[in-house]
């Protein structure tokens, strides 16, 4: 497998990010950087597991939400602006309904990772050539910045699809919601995939497949740090563990060591000591009430409109339109 390589800025950002995240008390590592080209792959392998019911869930939502959507929208040429798109795959039926709809519009998906973006870019060329299509890759913050605030353009229908909001606290969520909206102008609608509580026992499986797929994922990341920042994580002593806590709602995955190890990490010229048992977390995934994603619409600022859910009632596409001053 060819690995694309990671841009000079955005190689500094993961050094610095490692560095920070590993310095202290309680070490950490973001899971924004689980998605190079080897984990994107991981990640796909995930989605097709029977108990990552995450993607299912979302796609059979898209499939049926595209008409009302649309219909919530002004009836004027509008941008559809996706964070995180990643491979596109679900987003495909929304962008269907609206086609068939007649409706006029940009897509305009974000995200950092080239490759998902590029496989993204070859699907559409294929199915819709006449398609007003510009993906960015980039930091959803820096791509906001690059389209700038919406007033005075076409209104804007943001998707923040995936459950991607998960991977933030419920405090760092309602911040990012709220710069989100600072991009926006009244009538704009942002529509957000947030995975619900459920079953305990069907949320902690989810991230614990047998066949190891989200253990790989978790522990490609230390692959990762080895091959771009020059690190010697020896993987062979790191495990995965999850866990889940229905009443906070969430899940987390630590990456434990098995033994005592000194990590170097070459390319910011610092040295790590990890302790046996130790756990350096990963990746939070956090699960909310519907009650709590309404509550967060009105924290950041937005107007709560509707929730689109699949017949399970796992996952929620939440709509929220901002309100007029
Ligand atoms: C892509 C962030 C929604 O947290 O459920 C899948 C990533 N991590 N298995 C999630 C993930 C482990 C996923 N999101």
């Amino acid at each position: 497998m060819t690995v694309s390589p990671t841009s000079p800025t955005l190689l500094s950002a993961f050094a610095e990010d490692v560095v920070s995240g590993l310095s202290g008390d309680q070490p950490r590592l973001s899971s924004k950087w689980f998605y190079d080209e080897r984990g994107s792959k991981l990640f796909q392998s995930i989605m097709q597991t029977d108990e990552y019911y995450l993607t299912n869930a979302e796609e059979e939502i898209f499939r049926a939400c595209g008409k009302d959507l649309l219909a919530r929208t002004d009836g004027k040429p509008f941008d559809l602006i996706e964070l995180g798109a990643g491979d596109g795959t679900k987003t495909q039926y929304i962008i269907e309904t609206f086609l068939a709809h007649k409706a006029r519009f940009a897509y305009r998906p974000i995200d950092l990772n080239a490759s998902a973006l590029k496989e993204l870019s070859e699907l559409i060329n294929v199915r819709w050539p006449k398609l007003d299509f510009e993906p960015i890759q980039a930091d959803y913050f820096e791509a906001l910045n690059r389209l700038g605030n919406s007033s005075g353009t076409r209104q804007r229908l943001l998707l923040f699809p995936g459950a991607n909001i998960g991977n933030f606290t419920p405090g760092e969520a309602v911040e990012i919601l709220k710069r989100i909206r600072s991009f926006l102008s009244p009538g704009d609608l942002l529509l957000t995939g947030f995975d619900l509580k459920k079953d305990p026992a069907v949320v902690l499986a989810a991230y614990n497949d047998p066949q190891g797929y989200t253990a790989s994922f978790n522990l490609n990341l230390l692959e990762r740090i080895n091959r771009e920042l020059k690190g010697n994580f020896v993987l062979d002593c790191w495990r995965h563990w999850e866990t889940y806590d229905p009443s906070t709602g969430s899940a987390k995955s630590f990456l434990v060591p098995i033994e005592d190890q000194s990590v170097r990490i070459g390319v910011a010229g610092r040295n790590f000591n990890f302790r046996a048992w130790q756990p350096v977390e990963v990746e939070i995934s956090q699960k909310y009430s519907l009650r709590e994603v309404e509550g967060m619409a009105d924290a950041a600022g937005f107007e709560f409109v509707e929730h689109y859910q699949d017949s399970k009632q796992y996952f929620t596409d939440s709509l929220w339109r901002v309100p007029s001053r």
